[in-house]
């Protein structure tokens, strides 16, 4: 059996996952509509990624016997300046997944809660991965600058992801 503190804790992951999701998404529209269609279809991928981690932790919450209580999801930000500071929106949003997942262990342990402990070392070990690739795009788009070829190159390669 679960602590109500837990459930409680889980189930705002589970929405901020979605939430996740949806910025994903909103970013992959804003892209789409910048003709940038590999940086669109990263996204779209990362987009899926983040269902993914919503589902993980509502069968984690089902198996424990918790109580799945799905919130409403957000309106995401639509609009960005440029490439880079789109995806700096991600980047910034990774990193505030990691804040909560750590706040989330920290929770678990308080609670001696080994079982949630375990299946989050799954999301900070996940979370290393989701900032480093963020991080490691925003680096190349701070090295192209102002280059469009090094952009239309980038783009080429962020449409391979998820293709094999
Ligand atoms: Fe669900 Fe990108 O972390």
């Amino acid at each position: 059996m679960i602590s109500s503190k837990i459930e409680k804790a889980i189930n705002k992951q589970i929405n901020h996952e979605f939430n996740t999701s949806y910025t994903y998404l909103a970013i992959a529209a804003w892209f789409a509509s910048k003709n940038l269609a590999g940086f669109a279809n990263w996204m779209q991928v990362q987009r899926t990624e983040e269902l993914t981690h919503a589902a993980k932790l509502f069968d984690f919450l089902v198996d424990r016997g918790g109580r799945v209580e799905l919130e409403a999801v957000g309106k995401p930000k639509g609009d960005y300046g440029s490439p880079k500071d789109a995806i700096a929106a991600a980047l910034k949003l990774e990193q505030a997944t990691t804040a909560l997942i750590n706040k989330l262990f920290d929770l678990a342990a308080e609670e001696k809660d080994y079982a949630t402990q375990g299946c989050l070392q799954w999301f900070v070990d996940e979370q290393v991965e989701e900032e480093k690739n963020v991080s490691d795009i925003l680096a190349k788009l701070e090295m192209a600058g102002d280059s469009k070829g090094t952009l239309l190159m980038l783009d080429h390669q962020l449409a391979k992801r998820g293709k094999s």
